[in-house]
């Protein structure tokens, strides 16, 4: 449709039309009956039913044939046949489930990021969602936060703007009516992840430099990729909510950086700025978030219900009203729902496409390259198939809760577990199982159970069943030649709402490993968890570690892929795993004090009781191959802005296992007008090597890798000297020094 067709639709729109297009509620309230509607959910959203049949979009509905019956009724009883639009948390995967959004991060690999991204909107396309509430680029410091698994780019600002574009890229490719494609709608701006403490929905207070240099970049990345939609965050930024906030919507996000999409509030963030004590009623709220430039109001009624009287009063203007609901029909234009109100799905095509096999194939081979080798003693791992006697052991070895937490719309049939990826590789015989210990105790799991809306459960004896367990654990493990033990977080201990201030696996797991350690047998620990956790016990009582996250559907055959060097893992940490909680919030582009922790005198930054270094360093993670570095050189010391510098080094794969290496190039600024970071991760390379081969790596350093938000919030370099450093970690590197001049 033509602009022009556009704004005539738009001319004939009534004012109650036009705001229901800035409405947005959950699915289920189209899919019950009438009664129930007018009496149920819809009661408590206070929405008229005749609001219902205007509303602009929906939430969390998808399925063919539950998208056509709710699209052909509500078109039914549309004055003007205007479609909604169907918008889902597609986070890690579908029906197709992918590994959390941190994990696919830790793969430092475009192609990885990007193919877990596509599958998903594919299939999510097929049944019907014509908008992903993803990418989720938050930054991340705090791993007590329950969300840092949802982080893209997890603690650091340049690995954030490359994975928002990769995703956006993904998600809409150059037509996002297109089969295969959706609107992506990146999220939660702003600075969510800066929650105070790690306590979701808390706080937000930062300097605006901190605020531009750190955390504003992916989401820039994002739109300046084309990003169609935005959602505000739940956090007070400054004193100010995210969803009422004029500097941030209007100022920064549409004047500054020119969206030109449409931004939705985050789940009834508009109605909470009450709860903030920023706005003293609805009708408040509802003015301060349409002054603030919020489209679209998520599941509270406070757009329904009180923008009419606002505009009538002429508080709002038709015209404010009006650029927000062209937007909006903008959008649906552009997913061509005007001529096919159901988008690209179909019942047949759901069919095929939905956790076909080739989605599990490519599910398998993406998995493997997000999982993080900690520890590998002795070269314990990979484990020889032939002939030794596993004990696969402990409360993930057969379970299939293994998708994290946003995988609500997942096929969780014929989800294999450990134990029959295990099995599948080396046959029954060798295999024995036991469960060691259930992953939370009656007094964790109650609190989350009813937190969640369900009834607590109670265990007898539990005590003694724990003991049961333990003992079989023992005696199976006794019969074996080495330990497979896979813990971790319950998967509800990580997500939204799930913050935790102690972010240790539960003692009866620890339990089960401290009594398996006496043992004297060799450990290979295989970890679920959503969050970098404090693994101080764990690696010490451990051979091997590797780090799997909540890796999906095909989790387990990746991991066996991965345990039986079918695969060899090349993941790398994208947060810094803390020494103790008390680090947090720890990250590895921290600022220099004045008494930096060089040694152990007594008035120097640093814990009396533990390092001040992370257990594992962001940019961490082992290979069965073994990589050396050597031969750093830059091509002159000198450089400026037209003449930008390369930086080379070797890096040579010494073992006869080929194997892809992650080499990380950071800068320091070393003096400047304000503090900088001890290092900045800057550009980085994945590539493969073969048993033996040794290559030489290039990198470009450019005058725009060197500035940064000065004093005055000028985005700029300054002359003087600078470091690089190359290596395989962010601790582990080797530097050269050169000078930047503005001319030279
Ligand atoms: C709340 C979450 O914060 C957000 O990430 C999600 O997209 C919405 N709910 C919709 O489910």
């Amino acid at each position: 449709m033509r602009k022009e067709k556009l704004l005539d639709l738009l001319k004939q729109m009534t004012r109650e039309e036009k705001i229901g297009q800035l409405v947005q509620v959950a699915g289920e309230v189209f899919l019950m009956d009438n009664v129930s509607v007018t009496t149920g959910p819809l009661k408590s959203l206070e929405l008229s039913n005749e609001m219902l049949y205007q509303v602009g979009s929906i939430l969390n509905i998808v399925g063919s044939e539950k998208i056509r019956k709710v699209q052909d009724e509500y078109l039914s009883k549309s004055r003007l046949k205007i479609p909604l639009l169907f918008m889902a948390d597609v986070i890690n995967g579908y029906r197709t489930v992918f590994p959390i959004p941190i994990a696919q991060g830790c793969s430092w690999d475009k192609e990885v990021v990007y193919n877990c991204t596509k599958i998903s909107i594919q299939e999510a396309g097929a049944s019907g969602a014509n908008v992903n509430f993803s990418p989720m680029v938050d930054l991340v410091r705090d791993s007590r936060w329950g969300r840092v698994m949802e982080s893209i780019g997890g603690e650091d600002p340049y690995l954030g703007e490359v994975f928002a574009k990769t995703m956006v890229e993904a998600y809409q490719g150059e037509d996002i009516s297109k089969l295969g494609n959706a609107a992506a709608c990146v999220k939660h701006f702003a600075a969510y992840g800066a929650a105070e403490a790690g306590r979701d929905y808390n706080t937000v207070d930062m300097s605006e430099r901190e605020f531009r240099q750190y955390y504003l970049p992916a989401y820039q990345s994002a739109i300046e990729n084309g990003a169609e939609m935005i959602m505000t965050s739940f956090n007070t930024i400054n004193g100010i909510p995210a969803s009422v906030n004029p500097w941030l919507l209007r100022e920064l996000l549409r004047k500054e950086l020119g969206f030109q999409g449409i931004v939705i509030s985050d789940y009834s963030a508009i109605e909470e700025t009450i709860a903030h004590g920023v706005c003293k009623d609805k009708k408040e709220a509802a003015y301060k978030a349409i002054m603030a430039g919020v489209d679209i109001d998520m599941m509270s009624n406070v757009y329904a219900n009180h923008l009419k009287d606002l505009v009538e009063e002429g508080k709002v203007s038709e015209r404010l009203l009006d650029e927000a609901v062209l937007r909006i029909l903008t959008l649906k234009n552009k997913l061509g729902l005007f001529e096919n109100p159901y988008g690209n799905t179909n019942e047949e095509r759901e069919k095929k496409v939905l956790k076909s096999k080739h989605n599990l194939q490519a599910a398998r081979k993406l998995t493997a390259d997000t999982f993080v080798l900690l520890k590998n003693e002795q070269q314990i791992l990979p484990l020889n198939k032939e002939n030794k006697k596993i004990a696969l052991i402990g409360p993930y070895a057969d379970n299939i809760s293994i998708l994290g937490s946003w995988s609500i719309f997942s096929d969780k049939s014929k989800i294999p577990t450990l134990k029959h990826a295990f099995e599948e590789k080396m046959g029954t015989q060798n295999i024995l199982y036991a469960k060691g210990s259930e992953i939370l105790e009656e007094k964790e799991i109650n609190p989350i159970l009813i937190a969640d809306g369900g009834k607590p459960i109670h265990i007898e004896n539990e005590k003694e069943k724990q003991k049961q367990l333990l003992e079989e654990a023992i005696e199976v493990a006794k019969q074996a030649d080495i330990i497979v033990l896979a813990i971790g977080e319950h998967y509800r201990q990580s997500g939204e709402a799930c913050s935790r201030a102690n972010i240790e696996i539960s003692q009866i797991q620890q339990n089960l490993l401290n009594e398996l350690s006496k043992l004297k047998k060799k450990i290979v620990t295989i970890l679920f968890n959503g969050r970098p956790l404090v693994l101080k016990n764990i690696a010490e009582k451990t051979d091997a570690l590797l780090e799997v996250w909540f890796p999906g559907t095909e989790g387990a055959n990746s991991i066996t892929d991965v345990i039986f060097g079918d695969v060899n893992p090349s993941g790398k940490l994208t947060m810094s795993f803390p020494q103790a909680v008390g680090q947090c919030p720890i990250y590895y582009n921290y600022y220099n004090t004045g008494r930096p922790h060089i040694n152990n005198y007594r008035y120097v930054s640093r814990y009396q009781d533990i390092p001040t270094q992370s257990y594992y360093p962001f940019g961490y993670g082992l290979s069965y191959s073994k990589f050396e570095y050597s031969d750093l050189k830059i091509s002159s010391n000198k450089m400026s802005k037209n003449n930008p510098i390369t930086v080379t080094v070797k890096v040579k794969n010494y073992s006869n296992i080929p194997g892809k290496e992650v080499i990380q190039m950071y800068i320091q600024d070393l003096v400047a007008s304000i503090v900088r970071p001890v290092k900045e991760l800057k550009s980085f390379k994945k590539e493969y090597f073969r048993p033996w081969e040794e290559k030489q790596i290039t990198f470009e350093i450019t005058e725009e890798m060197l500035k940064f938000w000065n004093e005055k919030l000028e985005h700029k370099a300054e002359e003087g000297e600078f470091k690089v450093f190359i290596g395989s970690n962010s601790e582990d590197t080797i530097e050269e020094i050169f000078e930047y001049r503005e001319a030279n």
